[in-house]
């Protein structure tokens, strides 16, 4: 029996995931997601072209591996179709290897007009400040308004309908049903069910699309993923399983409320797949060199200055589903160690030191300060306290990393920022990504 390997995000999303689980695929013969929904936006590049992908894993350019949605997902029928599409204009038919779980939870037109309701109810305080007097209530989330928050609400109030439902002879009645108590809560909120748009559609007119969109769903083969999985597992088959979002995004542990609605965490992976905890092989945690965050929420590190601007511009810091600006700042080694602790990282892997090449002092917190006192850890009051991060500086490697194909051929500065991530984290780096291209990826040797 093999373990199920793990790869997800330790910072707020966007670390590279998408490209690392591609680079990772050929060692693996099921890829499977366990959570999240189209909020994820997961970037591959290859033979200079560039794929987004929102719901579907990201080993799917792998014809002989087998992708797995999980129970753990939502899927959103009409983004599933366009993205469905997109693949097959590109020669990739996803119906021979891309499997459902029958238990994941569909997304409604309807989850996604509550998403903007919320989004509408909450406050106007500004939410994306560096770091310091957040407010926890009264800011908005700045949610990618897929219908995430309001689609998992529905499956833990047990109202929600499931992948497995849409053969069932009463689809259409329980979607009615739901619907309308969504037209009713918006409501009841203020919020004005005739001028909601989805692009440029009126809720009716997207959800027409949404119906046809079922069409395209039922020609994949739904699974008792569980048992899938787990049958894998005995069979010595390889499982990757891909985390959407991050850490700090988990609903639990992330910086509550600025979270998404789901376990982004290793334990995310037992429940949203169906396989037991000591079945979790390696945990493959992922950082960029530096930082960012989408959305509102706390960020110490966060740069309001130039040099944050010069990392939003060189590392093309834009929301692969969303399209926002990312908020961008210096590694944040407190928030990593928190999250290599909540997810038992075995290996680290970094991604986008390349962005830097240019800069001459490259920065990294170590612990913060906060009202005088100094800390490691990641405090209750995160989004209240008035939280500075303790820098320590590096001398910039000043060259460019194009060409390079071995770790050790790294420029020795940068070596030195890494080997002081790992003393930080406790974690080995496994590899370092420098470059969007699947080749550019550096494994280092066991014994560097
Ligand atoms: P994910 O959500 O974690 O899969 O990450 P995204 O795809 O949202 O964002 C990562 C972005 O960084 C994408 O545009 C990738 O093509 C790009 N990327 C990944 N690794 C590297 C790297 O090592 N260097 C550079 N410059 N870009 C990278
Ligand atoms: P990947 O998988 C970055 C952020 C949103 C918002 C908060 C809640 O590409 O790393 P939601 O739509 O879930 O209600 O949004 O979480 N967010 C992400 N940020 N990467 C993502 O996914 C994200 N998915 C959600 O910006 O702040
Ligand atoms: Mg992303």
């Amino acid at each position: 029996m093999t373990k199920i390997d793990v790869l997800l995000g330790l910072q707020w999303g966007d670390e590279g995931k998408g490209k690392i689980v591609d680079v990772l695929t050929p060692g693996y013969d099921v890829i499977a997601r366990f959570q999240g929904g189209p909020n994820a936006g997961h970037t591959l590049e290859f033979n200079g072209m560039k794929h987004v992908l929102h719901i579907i894993p990201s080993g799917i350019f792998h014809k002989d591996k087998i992708n797995l949605i999980g129970n753990g997902v939502l899927i959103e029928p009409a983004i599933f179709r366009q993205e469905i599409e997109e693949l097959s204009a590109k020669g990739v038919d996803a119906t021979r290897n891309l499997y459902i779980s029958k238990k994941a939870h569909l997304i409604l037109p309807t989850h996604r007009m509550m998403d903007a309701a919320n989004e509408q109810a909450r406050g106007s305080a500004v939410g994306d400040r560096k770091g310091a007097n957040v407010p926890s209530w009264g800011a908005k989330i700045g949610s990618t308004l897929k219908g995430i928050g309001p689609a998992y609400t529905d499956k833990i109030a047990r109202n929600g309908i499931r992948v497995g439902d849409i053969l069932a002879a009463d689809f259409a009645d329980r979607y009615r049903q739901l619907k309308n108590q969504h037209v009713l809560m918006a409501t009841a909120m203020g919020f004005d069910v005739s001028v909601f748009r989805i692009g440029e559609l009126t809720l009716d007119q997207y959800e027409e699309q949404w119906m046809q969109s079922l069409d395209c769903l039922k020609r994949f083969r739904f699974v008792n993923s569980e048992y899938f999985i787990n049958q894998c597992l005995r069979d010595d088959k390889k499982v990757l399983a891909e985390g959407a979002q991050a850490m700090m995004l988990d609903i639990d542990f992330g910086t509550y409320p600025f979270v998404t609605s789901s376990n982004t965490i290793t334990a995310g992976v037992c429940t949203g797949l169906g396989v037991a905890p000591s079945t979790i092989g390696k945990v493959m945690g992922i950082t960029k060199a530096y930082c960012t965050r989408v959305g509102a929420g706390p960020f110490p590190t966060q740069l309001d200055d130039e040099t944050g601007r010069l990392l939003c511009e060189l590392g093309h810091e834009y929301g692969a589903t969303t399209g926002r600006p990312r908020r961008c700042g210096w590694i944040d080694l407190p928030a990593l160690r928190y999250a290599c602790m909540i997810n038992g990282v075995t290996d680290l892997f970094v991604t986008k030191p390349d962005v830097m090449n240019d800069f001459d002092t490259v920065k990294m917190c170590t612990s913060y300060c906060i009202d005088g006192r100094h800390t490691d850890e990641i405090p209750y009051e995160y989004n209240t306290a008035d939280v500075r991060p303790e820098l320590t500086a590096f001398e910039g490697w000043k060259q460019s990393l194009a060409g390079i194909t071995s770790y050790n051929a790294l420029p020795e500065r940068l070596k030195a920022f890494l080997a002081e991530i790992e003393q930080q984290t406790g974690v080995r780096i496994a590899a370092v990504s420098i470059s969007p291209d699947r080749k550019d990826v550096l494994f280092k040797c066991v014994n560097a």
